[in-house]
């Protein structure tokens, strides 16, 4: 990564934990934290006030795993604003998860209010970005990431990048063991920082890309070597102290 800027670590837990789980998860990221590590925790959103007073007085940022495009309460069942996030302590927030929008059919565009939203409220989104397996077959990498990211920067402006944090997660690499080589997640994060340096030369190089998919203490170092790749939004290996700590610190300093 560049010596520009400095590398992030997100852990998400996506729906794991439990109270007791959750506690000694904490405590053991916190006693083994290397001092000055940027590094955020997205717990399950019905665990955020818990681990907001669990990481209180520590740098840990605290970040929720979907957030409501919706800006002002109302009737919207089941969704939590930006406002109520930051209310209980948040600092960032997922957007565009690859499960969300599998599973929940998010479109680009609701990606994009969505990061809008955050960005509104004052949170920082991870806007996540990844190709599927057939995607990636059928050689459309390039165009799935790009116009997943072009609906972001449509809606929501380049200027959105000057505090959001882009992820790049190859859907083929989340939870199967099987990581992108440091050489193809390179390819992939050199070519979104040009789409946004195509919009704006700073903007572009200042923009942390994140790399997530399979990440662990054994290959985070060379991926995070790498010059387009600023750190790791992390999945399973977030549920193990020593493993996540292991991934911030292989963070370059
Ligand atoms: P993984 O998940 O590290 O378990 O592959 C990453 C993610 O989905 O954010």
């Amino acid at each position: 990564m560049s010596v520009t800027r400095r590398g992030l670590v997100a852990g998400n837990w996506k729906m794991h934990g439990s109270r007791a789980a959750n506690a000694s998860l904490v405590a053991g990221v916190r006693a083994a934290l290397p001092a000055g590590a940027d590094c955020v925790l997205c717990p399950p959103a019905v665990y955020l006030a818990d681990v907001a007073a669990a990481l209180a007085g520590s740098s840990i940022g605290l970040g929720a795993q979907d957030v409501s495009p919706e800006a002002a309460q109302g009737a919207y069942t089941g969704e939590w604003s930006g406002a109520m996030l930051r209310d209980v302590g948040c600092s960032h927030v997922i957007v565009g998860h690859s499960e969300r929008r599998a599973r929940h059919g998010e479109s680009d565009a609701l990606v994009a209010r969505k990061t809008a939203a955050a960005l509104a409220a004052g949170l920082v989104p991870i806007v996540c970005v990844g190709e599927t397996l057939e995607e990636r077959d059928a050689g459309a990498t390039a165009a799935v990431v790009g116009r997943q990211l072009e609906a972001v920067l449509a809606g929501c402006g380049v200027e959105a990048f000057r505090s959001a944090v882009l992820a790049y997660e190859p859907v083929w690499a989340i939870g199967t063991g099987r990581t992108a080589t440091p050489e193809q997640a390179q390819e992939i994060h050199a070519l979104l920082r040009g789409l946004i340096r195509a919009r704006d030369a700073i903007i572009g190089g200042s923009v942390r890309v994140l790399y997530g998919g399979s990440v662990k203490a054994s290959n985070a170092r060379e991926l995070f070597a790498m010059p387009d790749i600023d750190g790791g939004l992390i999945g399973g290996a977030s549920l193990k102290a020593d493993e996540f700590t292991a991934i911030v610190a292989a963070v370059p300093g």
